[in-house]
């Protein structure tokens, strides 16, 4: 029996903690098309130690936030963590009302509702703390009429909201690494009313005996608002082997592994981030050699895109019965940056053509593949 939603509507916002914002903003909006439209006032810099910038595409928000001073609640993510996502903000119909179903629930909240001026209106928030280690959870609600901006910052840039050259309509799904599942489950449940999606474990140690690798992935969702996240946690033998115990190592813990952002035109949106200096996870040749016998065989309807297409670009294909979806893997920060310390966090460009679910069937072709070459 699912619990009563938490007016979620859907998500506000993702704030990531950076020692050196350039970057960040660099990669956001010139390699995927966001725009920076706001940075905080000298006197919220002051006060929190913080100076954040606000990014912007389409109802997508990211805040990339770098400490000024030592009080800097990033900087104390910092000392403990690489660059990553710190928080995730929930956007709700009255965040009063999810308080209280919060505390009925057994919530650990961080702090009171804290209410502030925005606007015309006011913007309250109300922070949780997470089984994701140092990842927070925001609710938030807003009446001001431009509520997509945050308190204590300054319009940096008029929001051209018809600029979008990646064609981005929303963040589809986050994935979560952790060493152990059932507690972040439990959470989802109990605490945020999420109901579960799929899940899947599988071990490549047949493939490659003495050698292979496993995973174990659940996915929750919200099913008011759609908002869905997984979770992976890694699978034995060789559980120290695992991608999922490799990604704690150097997150040293659990975090948000990726964001999957969807668009409308998959192939049209690699191009561009490509040409813009996003670089993307390589896909051996002969994941596609394989491709179109795997998904008939999995009883997806006709693909609408030829192989030939997907494979000049390095886009996966995956699917079921009721469709198919396309997904392309950027590399991670520490990658794109050149910099060890910008971590292991990436975004997954996601297009669905039917089918709901997180591109599983993947996992185990690109590990076949990579064995196969
Ligand atoms: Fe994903």
């Amino acid at each position: 029996m699912s619990r009563p939603s938490l007016g979620i509507q859907r998500l506000h916002s993702l704030e990531v903690s950076v020692y050196d914002a350039a970057p960040w903003l660099a990669y956001f909006s010139q390699g995927l098309g966001f725009q920076q439209i706001a940075v905080s006032t000298g006197t919220m810099m002051e006060t929190t130690g913080t100076r954040r910038y606000l990014l912007a595409c389409g109802d997508l928000r990211l805040v990339v936030q770098e400490a000024v001073h030592a009080g800097s609640a990033v900087r104390r993510y910092l000392e403990k963590h690489p660059e990553g996502l710190s928080r995730v903000n929930f956007l709700v119909q009255d965040v009063c009302q999810t308080e209280e179903q919060l505390l009925e629930r057994h919530a650990t909240p961080i702090d009171h509702v804290r209410e502030e001026p925005l606007g015309d209106g006011r913007f309250r928030q109300l922070t949780i703390a997470t089984p994701l280690g140092d990842v927070d959870f925001g609710f938030v609600d807003s009446d001001a009429s431009n509520a997509g901006l945050l308190p204590g910052m300054e319009v940096s840039a008029a929001f051209d909201a018809s600029f979008n050259p990646l064609g981005i309509r929303s963040i589809d799904h986050l994935t979560a690494n952790v060493r152990t599942l059932m507690p972040v489950i439990a959470f989802y449940e109990h605490v945020m009313g999420f109901t579960r999606q799929w899940d899947v474990a599988f071990h490549t140690e047949d493939i490659r005996p003495g050698i292979g690798s496993g995973l174990k992935s659940i996915a929750m969702g919200d099913a008011a608002s759609g908002v869905r996240i997984a979770t992976n946690e890694p699978l034995r033998p060789r559980f120290e082997q695992s991608q999922i115990q490799l990604y704690v190592d150097v997150n040293r813990g659990p975090g948000i592994q990726h964001v999957a952002i969807a668009v409308n035109d998959l192939v049209q949106a690699v191009e561009h981030a490509r040409s813009s200096g996003v670089q993307f996870m390589l896909t051996p040749p002969s994941y596609y050699e394989k491709l179109a016998g795997r998904l008939a065989a999995q009883g997806v309807p006709q693909l609408g895109h030829a192989v030939e297409e997907l494979a000049s670009r390095g886009i996966l294909a995956d699917g079921d019965k009721s469709g198919y979806l396309l997904q392309a893997f950027c590399q991670d920060q520490a990658v794109q940056f050149r910099r060890p310390h910008a971590g292991p966090l990436f975004i997954e460009l996601i297009q669905r053509c039917g089918c709901q679910r997180f591109g599983e069937g993947n996992f185990r072709a690109l590990f076949e593949a990579a064995q196969k070459e």
